[in-house]
């Protein structure tokens, strides 16, 4: 981070030093929670959590190079106390934004924030240094944390911003006040904490309120194709930049085809022109995704081709979301269990039956392996239902639900569109999937694991393709 003294550190959160010899010492490293993530410089935020409390863990950061820590109560070793480290955190972030007049992309939405989010910044990377959410890292703490990396150099610092109600998005951009607003779809995940979609609506909107006028250079980037989301441009003073198939979208996509590997290409048209990209993710869902990194990286200078080119080359930064490995016994993975609602769900099975498609001709099966969807409140029932019917409708080979209640909605619903047999089968665990699995997959099958990420699918992901290594030892 930018080289902040522990004094103004005190000075902007209002904490009190504590053991701290010298307010001149200067913080120069990442601002970090784990101690074992400290590095020299570092400033320490302790939190107490449900297990651990961060402050026991103080002194083992200094010794590791901490300068000091950001606490609520005295630690023995040099530190700030304040109220909330929470808030002071977010008052830290606010001041090196407005400090060094940061220029903020932000996004949110209901599915795909991540993968855009990387998308985004591996779009931006060719264009000037970026600093982007690692990870998932989108709420009150990952965001002031991420914030907190920036340097002089950064030209652009792209932030997921994560909602579980109203009043969170405007919280967080009034920790780092974006100029460019991304929406990308108003879905159902977390539906049962919102209460509807509507409401959904209303808390992501909070972003393009949050946008200057159009006259302070304010854009907000919209999904063209999601009602919700287009209806928002009348929330914003900010200018409106419209992405997806809609007719009047300034950024769009034609000829989308998805390769036989299951990834998309299609001809990206700009305002300043069109060329033709293939994707390295996996899933027609990406092709949404892209449009929006497309119009961000547009409204930023990029051209059509500088665009393609950079969208063709970006590959998966955060872990298993469709993640595809294929065994050495041609048995492929793909590993989409970091999470699941309904639309993901879909997003997921569509991709799977598209790269079931060319190892069908072979013999190779598809395998949707589902857990539950979490937190879809009332609606839960009719939505893994839903998903189980999905699967037969787009003639996937196999379905294991994995679970309880949810799994036997998932099954059911399979059932009762017309899959036979073995076609569908419920197990309880993921140990349980994880046998069935290992005796009966081919060579040439493709399986996708999902769930919610509660469920902990990505063992069975991994158990999976650690189950090869242990083939071939076997063979030898
Ligand atoms: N545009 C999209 N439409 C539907 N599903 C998508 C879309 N983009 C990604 N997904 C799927 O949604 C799931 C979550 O993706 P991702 O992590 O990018 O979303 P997110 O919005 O960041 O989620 P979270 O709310 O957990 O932060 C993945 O399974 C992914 O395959
Ligand atoms: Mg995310």
């Amino acid at each position: 981070m930018i080289a902040l003294s522990l004094a103004e550190i005190a000075d902007i959160t209002g904490g009190r030093p504590h053991d701290i010899p010298d307010p001149s010492v200067q913080v120069t490293g990442p601002v970090v929670y784990d101690s074992r993530e400290v590095a020299p410089g570092s400033l320490f935020a302790a939190f107490v959590g449900e297990r651990v409390d961060g402050h026991d863990y103080a002194e083992r950061a200094v010794s590791a190079g901490a300068v000091a820590v950001l606490a609520t109560r005295p630690v023995g070793v040099p530190a700030v106390v304040v109220p909330d480290v929470v808030a002071a955190l977010g008052a830290l972030a606010r001041a090196v934004v407005t400090r060094l007049g940061t220029d903020v992309v932000a996004l949110t939405g209901s599915a795909g924030k991540t993968s855009t989010k990387d998308l985004i910044a591996q779009v931006l990377q060719h264009h000037a240094p970026t600093v982007w959410t690692p990870g998932n890292l989108n709420n009150e703490i990952g965001l002031p944390i991420t914030t907190l990396r920036v340097t002089e150099e950064t030209q652009h610092l792209v932030l997921e911003m994560g909602a579980r109600g109203i009043g969170h998005i405007r919280y967080l951009t009034g920790l780092t006040p974006p100029r460019i607003g991304l929406v990308l779809n108003v879905g159902t995940a977390h539906i049962g904490e919102f209460g509807g979609r509507e409401q959904i609506a209303q808390a992501k909107g909070e972003l393009v309120e949050a946008l200057p006028a159009e006259a302070e250079g304010g854009v907000a980037v919209l999904n063209a194709d999601d009602l919700l989301v287009r209806g928002m441009a009348a929330r914003t003073k900010a200018r409106t930049v419209l992405f997806g198939e809609a007719d009047d979208a300034e950024i769009r996509a034609t000829e989308v085809r998805m390769t036989d590997s299951g990834q998309p290409s299609f001809t990206l048209h700009t305002p300043t022109g069109c060329s033709d990209v293939t994707l390295r993710l996996y899933g027609e869902h990406h092709v949404s995704n892209a449009l929006a990194a497309a119009a961000v990286a547009h409204v930023l200078g990029m051209s059509a081709q500088e665009i393609a080119t950079a969208l063709s080359g970006a590959g998966t930064l955060s872990r298993w979301r469709m993640e595809v490995t294929e065994r050495a016994d041609g048995v492929t993975i793909v590993n989409d269990a970091y999470n699941a609602n309904p639309e993901s769900m879909r997003a997921a099975l569509r991709a799977l039956a598209a790269m079931g498609g060319a190892g069908r001709a072979n013999g190779g099966r598809t395998w949707a392996v589902l857990g539950p969807m979490a937190e879809l409140g009332d609606d839960a029932l009719a939505e893994h239902d839903a998903v189980g019917r999905l699967v037969v409708r787009l003639n996937v080979s196999k379905l294991v639900a994995v679970g309880g209640r949810e799994a036997s909605w998932l099954q059911l619903g399979a059932y009762n569109e017309g899959s036979w047999g073995e076609e569908s089968v419920l197990v309880s665990d993921a140990q349980a999937a994880v046998d069935l699995l290992r005796s009966e997959l081919r060579p040439g099958d493709v399986v996708l694991v999902k769930a919610s990420r509660s469920a902990g699918l990505e063992r069975v992901a991994q158990a999976l393709l650690d189950s090869t290594v242990e083939g071939e030892v076997a063979d030898r």
